[in-house]
């Protein structure tokens, strides 16, 4: 029998059949094999690890060695990622990719280093949209008042202050609960995180508004980095990288099968007419000049690979 060298841990919020965790037990089953046998990786699925906010300060110290985050959870300390969440930065998923495929990408990977934290690879979280419990949103003066769940960033919070809701910050696992009984009207994610954490059930109303796409990071910790052999890095890298296609075919089949689902659950999904749209993204700029002063000319770069 095979003994590893190093047996790891990997924290992934998200299900086991969701594709980010998908992507993770490739990677785990890559690395096992390229390193014939010597790393041993162990995906934890479902958030048994804790919730995002928590898994990275653990490794932060070492305590989990690999993990799978949105970037809106490490976008608070490393301010110049926040560029790559700005609203309707891209003009679809097609130009994310080629901006996070390019050099621009592998410098955002770079911005980790420092804080305990190397990055592997960028996974596919499409774009996220609002979804609410009373009424459907179908213009931007129906998100007026409303309370809408955001992820721990300062950034989701000025965009749905932006458009004159309270954003209430608060963990991933935590949003059912809260969309039940009626501490917030809304939330606002991507169609396979809805349909899989189940939120449609309780906020049947999903408005395809497409106001940012937030990518996935997929992570290690800076320790365990150090401790692992350099023969394995780019290994690691490598199946990082191979299980990132993975996830993204995943993805792309999720997307459909998710919509399909809850369209069949009997949610109201609402497209926003052209000119709404064009509103929602209006209101939305003065964010650029909040958080991203210091960032326009990677901004400008960034529209600029729109091809
Ligand atoms: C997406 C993402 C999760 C994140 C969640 C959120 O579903 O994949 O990692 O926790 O958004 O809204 O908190």
């Amino acid at each position: 029998m095979l003994v590893p060298e190093f047996v790891l841990t990997y924290a992934e919020n998200q299900p086991e059949d969701y594709p980010t965790t998908q992507g993770a037990y490739r990677f785990a089953a890559l690395v096992y094999e390229r390193t014939g046998g010597k790393v041993e990786i162990q995906v934890s699925a479902g958030g048994i690890l804790g919730e995002e906010q928590s898994t990275i300060e653990q490794m932060q110290f070492g305590g989990i060695d690999f993990a799978r985050v949105s970037l809106s959870s490490v976008s608070d300390f490393i301010p110049k990622m926040n560029v790559l969440q700005m609203p309707y930065l891209y003009t679809d998923a097609e130009h994310m990719w080629q901006v996070l495929e390019g050099d621009i990408g592998d410098e955002f990977l770079k911005t980790l280093d420092g804080h305990g934290l190397v990055a592997l690879s960028w996974y596919d979280a499409g774009a996220r949209n609002f979804y609410s419990t009373a009424k459907p949103v179908e213009t931007l003066e129906d998100m007026r008042g409303m309370r809408v769940r955001v992820q721990e960033s300062e950034v989701m919070k000025a965009v749905v202050e932006a458009l004159g809701a309270s954003a209430v910050p608060m963990a991933y696992d935590e949003v059912y609960s809260a969309l039940e009984t009626g501490v917030i009207d809304g939330a606002e994610n991507n169609w396979p995180s809805y349909d899989s954490m189940r939120h449609y059930e309780v906020a049947p109303y999903y408005t395809v508004d497409e106001h940012t796409r937030v990518p996935e990071l997929q992570l290690v910790s800076e320790a365990t980095w150090k401790k692992l052999p350099a023969e394995y890095h780019e290994i690691i890298r490598q199946c990082a990288r191979e299980s990132a296609v993975y996830e993204r075919k995943l993805w792309a089949e999720r997307i459909r099968e998710a919509e399909e689902r809850v369209r069949r659950a009997g949610c109201q999904v609402i497209e926003l007419t052209l000119e709404e749209k064009a509103r929602f993204r209006e209101a939305m700029i003065p964010i650029y000049g909040e958080y991203c002063s210091d960032y326009m000319d990677i901004i400008e770069k960034i529209i600029d690979a729109d091809k």
